[in-house]
C-alpha cells in the first residue's frame, strides 16, 4: 500500500458508516485524515480511536450544506499537513419517500447535501490540487446512480447527478486530477435512519438484512487511491453477492 501512506486524505461524512470505515482504514495505512460531519462528538471518539492506534487524524466539525465549512475543512488541512492528495466527497443523506407524498423539504435536504454538498466539495478544493498541480478527488455515488427505484426517485436522482459531475470533472481535469466515483450497493451504516415514510422504512429494513459492512466500501475507496500515478480508477461499483 505504498501509494496510500503519507497521502494528505479529506473525508466528509466520517462520523459513520463508510466515512468513519474508510477514516478507519486508511489512517491504517499510514494516511493523514481530515475528517468532517456535524457530530462532534463521533467525530472526537474516531480521532481518538484512530490516534490509539498510532494514526494521524484531524478533526474539523463541518456542515456540507455550508459552502464555507467546506471550504475551512479544507483549509485546515492544508494548514495542518501543507497539501491535499485526496478528497472524499461522502457525506450523504437518504430519506426515502413516493413523490406523491410530497415530502419537498426531504427532497431539498437530499439535493443540499448529496449534490450541493459534492459540488462545495469540490469548488473547495478543486483550486488547492490545480496549484498543487495534482490530486484525486473520489465521490461517493450509488447503485442508485445506476438503477432507479421506487421510493428512491429524488436520491437516485441526487446520486444520478454526482456521476455526472464526476464524469465531467473527470473529463475537464484530465492531466493532473484524478476522478473517481464509488458506488456501494447496499451498506450496514446509518444511511435511512432519517426516513419518515414508515412503508420505505420497512422496505429498507428488509433489504439491509444481506447488506454489506463498511469496510468492504472502505477496501474499495483504498483500492482507487493505492493506484500509481499513471492510473485513475474512474469507478468502483460494489454490490452483495446475489443483488440483481
Ligand atoms: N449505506 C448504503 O447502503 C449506501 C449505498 C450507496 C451509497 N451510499 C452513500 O454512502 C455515503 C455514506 O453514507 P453511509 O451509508 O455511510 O451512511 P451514514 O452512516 O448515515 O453516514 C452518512 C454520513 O454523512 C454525514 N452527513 C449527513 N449530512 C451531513 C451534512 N449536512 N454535513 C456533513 N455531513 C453530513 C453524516 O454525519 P453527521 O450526521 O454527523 O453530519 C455521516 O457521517 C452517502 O453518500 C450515501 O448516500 C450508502
Amino acid at each position: 500500500m505504498v501509494n496510500i501512506k503519507d497521502k494528505v486524505i479529506v473525508i466528509t461524512g466520517a462520523s459513520s458508516g463508510i466515512g468513519r470505515a474508510t477514516a478507519t482504514l486508511l489512517a491504517e495505512r499510514g494516511a493523514k485524515v481530515v475528517v468532517g460531519a456535524r457530530r462532534k462528538e463521533n467525530l472526537e471518539e474516531l480521532a481518538s480511536s484512530i490516534t490509539s492506534k498510532g494514526g494521524i487524524v484531524s478533526y474539523q466539525v463541518t456542515d456540507v450544506t455550508n459552502r464555507s465549512d467546506v471550504e475551512y475543512l479544507v483549509k485546515h488541512a492544508v494548514n495542518t499537513y501543507g497539501k491535499v492528495d485526496v478528497m472524499i466527497n461522502n457525506a450523504g443523506v437518504m430519506p426515502l419517500s413516493t413523490l406523491d407524498q410530497l415530502k419537498v423539504d426531504e427532497w431539498e435536504k437530499m439535493i443540499d447535501v448529496n449534490i450541493k454538498g459534492v459540488l462545495y466539495g469540490i469548488a473547495a478544493v478543486l483550486p488547492v490540487m490545480q496549484e498543487q498541480g495534482y490530486g484525486h478527488i473520489i465521490n461517493t455515488s450509488s447503485t442508485a446512480g445506476h438503477v432507479v427505484e421506487p421510493t428512491a426517485a429524488v436520491y437516485a436522482g441526487t446520486k444520478f447527478a454526482v456521476m455526472a459531475i464526476s464524469e465531467g470533472l473527470r473529463k475537464e481535469a484530465a492531466g493532473n486530477i484524478k476522478v473517481t466515483v464509488i458506488s456501494p450497493g447496499v451498506t450496514e451504516t446509518e444511511l435511512g435512519n432519517d426516513i419518515t415514510d414508515e412503508v420505505s422504512a420497512a422496505g429498507l429494513k428488509e433489504i439491509r438484512k444481506t447488506a454489506l459492512p463498511p469496510e468492504v466500501i472502505a477496501n474499495a475507496m483504498a483500492y482507487a487511491i493505492d493506484q500509481p500515478d499513471y492510473v485513475d480508477v474512474s469507478e468502483v461499483l460494489v454490490r452483495e453477492k446475489g443483488r440483481i
